[in-house]
């Protein structure tokens, strides 16, 4: 079995859209860099994922960390977003027969491979601003999928190189999207309604979330479905991620609350590019 970094220089060995970012030229694999025509050089780190965020630019949220990370993988992990990633993932094999994906925002990757894994036509890039996500995504690294530490609004690929993003839960770049997504490219868009987490919103007396995304200039709307399902917490480490992890619960005071169930209210829009 191939290392992670073996891994990962097959896979940038065999695929180069991956830009420099300071220069936009592009990159490629020597030795254990990747490295632009006018030498910036970027090195590949044992796990595989390399770092293409400008140093003296990098300013992490301190809640961004590695416990949150490992914590949210063992709530994905406890099948409350099923329905929504096969139903993204089905979309795509109906869709699209091959081509580049790209999760942007893509935390410690557990959706990102949800997604995917079974897509081997494809080859699948996952991107987050932290590093401590990004080391967790590796363990999802394979032959056709690569986790790196960039940013969305810097975001380190060609023009018109990838056929479809997905942003789940995460911040993005319109501007940025459109030049990396091909014509007729997907993107998918996974945005909380209203009655996410509302359980907490409601403990703490949080106010209602107001979603503001419809569409942008320039795409489609394809499809435009809410998935809603109230579940009763599966363990206590759930409820744990849930009182104290969760961007809603960062700044409450007491996070002691009991809660049992738990509602999942996401709404997926798929929007193509004209
Ligand atoms: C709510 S989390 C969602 C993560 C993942 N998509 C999921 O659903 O588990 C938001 C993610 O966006 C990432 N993020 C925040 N700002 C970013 C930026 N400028 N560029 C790339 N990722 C960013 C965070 O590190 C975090 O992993």
């Amino acid at each position: 079995m191939l290392s992670k970094l073996e891994l990962s220089k097959k896979f940038l060995k065999n695929n180069s859209i991956i830009k420099c970012i300071y220069c936009n030229e592009l990159l490629v694999l020597k030795n254990n860099e990747i490295s632009c025509v006018n030498n910036h050089n970027f090195n590949i780190k044992r796990n595989g994922s390399i770092f293409l965020v400008k140093n003296n630019n990098y300013k992490i949220s301190k809640f961004y960390n590695k416990e949150l990370f490992i914590k949210r993988r063992h709530f994905i992990l406890n099948h409350y977003y099923d329905d929504i990633n096969k139903y993204i993932n089905n979309f795509i094999k109906t869709n699209c027969k091959n081509g580049t994906i790209l999760d942007i925002g893509c935390g410690e990757g557990s959706h990102t491979n949800l997604i995917t894994k079974d897509l081997s036509d494809f080859n699948i890039y996952g991107i987050d601003y932290s590093k401590d996500a990004i080391d967790l995504a590796t363990d999802y690294m394979c032959e056709n999928t690569y986790f790196l530490v960039g940013d969305v609004n810097n975001l380190p690929f060609s023009n018109n190189s990838i056929d479809l993003v997905i942003d789940y839960l995460s911040p993005f770049n319109t501007e940025n999207i459109n030049k990396i997504l091909k014509k007729y490219g997907y993107f998918i868009k996974v945005i909380p309604t209203s009655n996410y987490l509302i359980e907490l919103r409601k403990i703490y007396n949080l106010k209602e979330y107001d979603n503001k995304f419809n569409n942008i200039e320039g795409y489609d709307i394809i499809e435009n479905k809410v998935f809603e399902k109230k579940y009763n917490i599966y363990d206590n480490l759930d409820k744990e991620y849930l009182l104290n992890k969760t961007p809603l619960t960062w700044n409450a005071v007491d996070k002691n609350e009991n809660i049992d169930t738990i509602t999942i209210s996401l709404n997926v829009l798929i929007l193509r590019k004209k």
